[in-house]
């Protein structure tokens, strides 16, 4: 979330401005004539299609009485579910196993220096796991489910939290000193991934610090940029007069691995990082307004004027993409895959279609933006790793309309389309897609409530769609996939694709869960009623699906006064009378987020992603303060004194073995 933005401001002011106002002033159709037009025509509608109409907002589960969904709606999922609440340290279900894999500075090489985070440099960082861990994904290797490639983003830094003797409290209020550039430098170095070859032996995963094939990618790696905006004049800077070549990556949220094995760092809030003004009457004055350009949290553009407007103007153009990662070559040059358009990338869960073609679901995390796909042109070849190489490089990115009758349209960003043109200030398809917000403002794509996670499910062919949360959306800005104003808790829609093929360029939609306590009924929650005061949850983010085709959720901000709980990761039916119970499976310790639940094939371990523990503090009476290094709420996972709040990758497997949920 964009919460470490502000990173300059405490925490604890954080969560009040979690997501600033959004950035979309376009006048796409969230607005009050969508509602009126919608409950005008549903007085005309008649049979089956009004039937959808209603069911487009309200889960089926939640349209039964409440007496039957008691009888019938038993979750699938046989863990003793976890007690929500809020402590130092994380809880998995009885009977599981929760080991701390990876910890922020362990040894990823046999070289690297060992954790010493009072005296870090840049140059241990980048030998070492990174901060922030959010996406997590798995590569087998030679097929196997014990022995693999794990790939971990690290999504953004919380340097009250890395270095000490940063923050001193001054009149009883937080204040934090400037950076020093070895400290901006080991930022840099914490960002970014990891690649590392993992095994399980006797049950237990362990990390192989010898693997050929380990390696961190950091904001100083160099990267290409390939596809139709490569080589653009917009994309070139005093450094590099081709437009192809970006040294770095940064806020890598979440992320996916293709078909075919490669590593996918989305970049999410790439505007925090840059600061300084335009140059007077630039022309990129519009396009950066609406993507948020600069937002000055960091304070890189002190050392490093590429971060600088003023200095280096075109430079936010080469951030906000997918990158693609060759996790088998430990020297590949990492690609910034153009095709797949320019936003505040969340993620990029992929499928191939029945068509063979390979399928890009791509959530633009912010309030009123979009969610969209990219489909291959090429087709996936399952015998031949290298021709799949290039397949990102050409396709149709296309962004969502979700209309009130449950149906939905995929929109196509084709330059020389509809008001792709000339006429409209694009003259070619690179223009299209480095401002592909404003091209999908142009095709009239619905405002939605920060599209975070979206999941292709192969089980039952329906894809997932995680709405994190919008409290600025107004009563007269809600519709039929955006319900409720001031949207706390945010929603779950479910998309069935046309004829079951993802790549098709219209769909069917429906609320299949609205998030928060359903206790209180202002908050208009629609969990099943079979789910317990400790299955509901709040914020739903990144998410898995396990071998059954059920739902794992993970959250972020539910470690608030709204809600009472940490983070955490619910299982979620989604089939059948059980649809929509949730049950709470692990929970993670104060100030945490979860990221990156992955069931890896087998469901025999899930992966978890534990991101800033220890961020926070005074909204939790077990601290009551604003936690920093030397005044920390938790110093999980370590509990030593020495040793600083670790964000940290979690290994979940069952005792004795077999799969995680049955
Ligand atoms: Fe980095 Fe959309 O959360
Ligand atoms: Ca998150
Ligand atoms: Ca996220
Ligand atoms: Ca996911």
């Amino acid at each position: 979330m964009n919460e470490h933005l502000s990173q300059k401001i405490f925490p604890t002011t954080q969560l009040e401005d979690a997501d600033g106002e959004g950035h979309n002033s376009s006048t796409n159709p969230t607005m009050g004539e969508i509602i009126s037009k919608r409950f005008s025509r549903r007085n005309f509608l008649q049979g089956s299609l009004a039937v959808a109409a209603i069911t487009a907002t309200v889960s089926p589960v939640a349209l039964m009485t409440a007496e039957k969904a008691r009888a019938a709606g038993k979750s699938a999922f046989s863990f003793t579910e976890v007690e929500a609440g809020v402590d130092a340290d994380h809880h998995v279900a009885e009977g599981y196993n929760a080991d701390i894999l990876l910890r922020w500075g362990d040894a990823l090489f046999p070289d690297s220096p060992a954790f010493d985070p009072k005296n870090q440099t840049a140059e241990a960082q980048s030998r070492q796991f990174g901060y922030n861990n959010d996406y997590v994904g798995y590569i087998p290797l030679e097929g196997s489910s014990e022995h693999g490639l794990l790939v971990v983003n690290h999504e953004y830094t919380n340097p009250h939290l890395m270095f000490p003797g940063l923050v001193s409290i001054v009149d009883g209020k937080i204040k934090q000193a400037r950076l020093s550039k070895e400290q901006v430098d080991i930022e840099m170095a914490a960002h970014g991934g990891t690649i590392v070859e993992i095994r399980k032996v006797d049950g237990r995963w362990q990390v192989v610090p010898e693997g050929k094939y380990n390696r961190r990618i950091t904001t100083m790696t160099e990267m290409q940029l390939t596809g139709p905006a490569a080589g653009n004049e917009r994309l070139k800077t005093s450094a590099d007069g081709t437009g192809t070549k970006v040294i770095g990556t940064m806020n890598n949220c979440a992320g996916g691995v293709t078909p075919w094995g490669t590593y996918i760092m989305a970049e999410e809030n790439f505007h925090g990082y840059f600061s300084g003004d335009l140059p007077e009457g630039h022309k990129e004055a519009a396009n950066y307004k609406r993507y948020g350009v600069p937002e000055g949290a960091y304070e890189w553009a002190n050392f490093y004027d590429r971060f600088d407007l003023a200095k280096e103007p075109n430079e936010p153009n080469r951030f906000g993409w997918i990158v693609e990662v060759d996790a088998m070559d430990p020297t590949s040059t990492p690609k910034k895959r153009t095709a797949l358009g320019r936003t505040k990338h969340e993620g990029a869960a992929s499928i191939v279609s029945k068509n063979g073609r390979v399928v890009f679901y791509l959530g633009d995390d912010e309030r009123f933006d979009y969610v969209y796909k990219f489909v291959t042109e090429g087709t996936y070849n399952a015998n031949d790793r290298a021709a799949n190489t290039d397949l990102l490089d050409s396709g149709t990115l296309s962004v969502a309309k979700f209309a009130e009758d449950g149906s939905l349209q995929w929109l196509p960003l084709t330059f020389g389309e509809g008001p792709l043109t000339t006429e409209n200030g694009f003259a070619s398809q690179a223009d299209v897609l480095i401002e592909t917000r404003r091209a999908a403002d142009l095709l009239g794509a619905t405002k939605m409530d920060r599209p975070e996670d979206v999941e292709p499910n192969p089980v039952n062919g329906k894809v997932y769609l995680m709405l994190t949360n919008n409290t600025n959306r107004k009563a007269e800005q809600v519709d039929a996939a955006n319900p409720r104003a001031k949207n706390a808790f945010g929603h779950i829609i479910e998309i069935s694709e046309d004829d079951g093929e993802f790549a098709a360029a219209s769909g069917k939609w429906e609320v299949l869960l609205k998030c928060g306590d359903p206790a209180v009924a202002d908050v208009g929650a629609s969990f099943s009623t079979d789910t317990t005061k400790n299955g509901w949850f709040g914020m739903p983010d990144n998410c898995s699906i396990d071998s059954a085709g059920r739902l794992w959720v993970a959250t972020d901000g539910n470690n608030n006064k709204a809600t009472g709980r940490t983070d955490g990761l619910w299982a979620v039916d989604t089939e059948g009378e059980a649809r929509a119970t949730s049950k709470l499976f692990y929970r993670v310790p104060v100030g945490a987020e979860l990221c990156g639940p992955l069931l890896v094939p087998g469901d025999e371990t899930a992966f978890v992603a534990v991101q800033h523990p220890g961020d926070g503090g005074d909204d939790w009476s077990g601290h009551g303060r604003p936690s920093y290094y030397e005044d920390l709420s938790t110093r999980w996972p370590d509990f030593k004194d020495d040793m600083p709040v670790r964000p940290a990758v979690v290994a979940i497997t069952k005792i004795g073995g077999g799969k995680i949920a049955v």
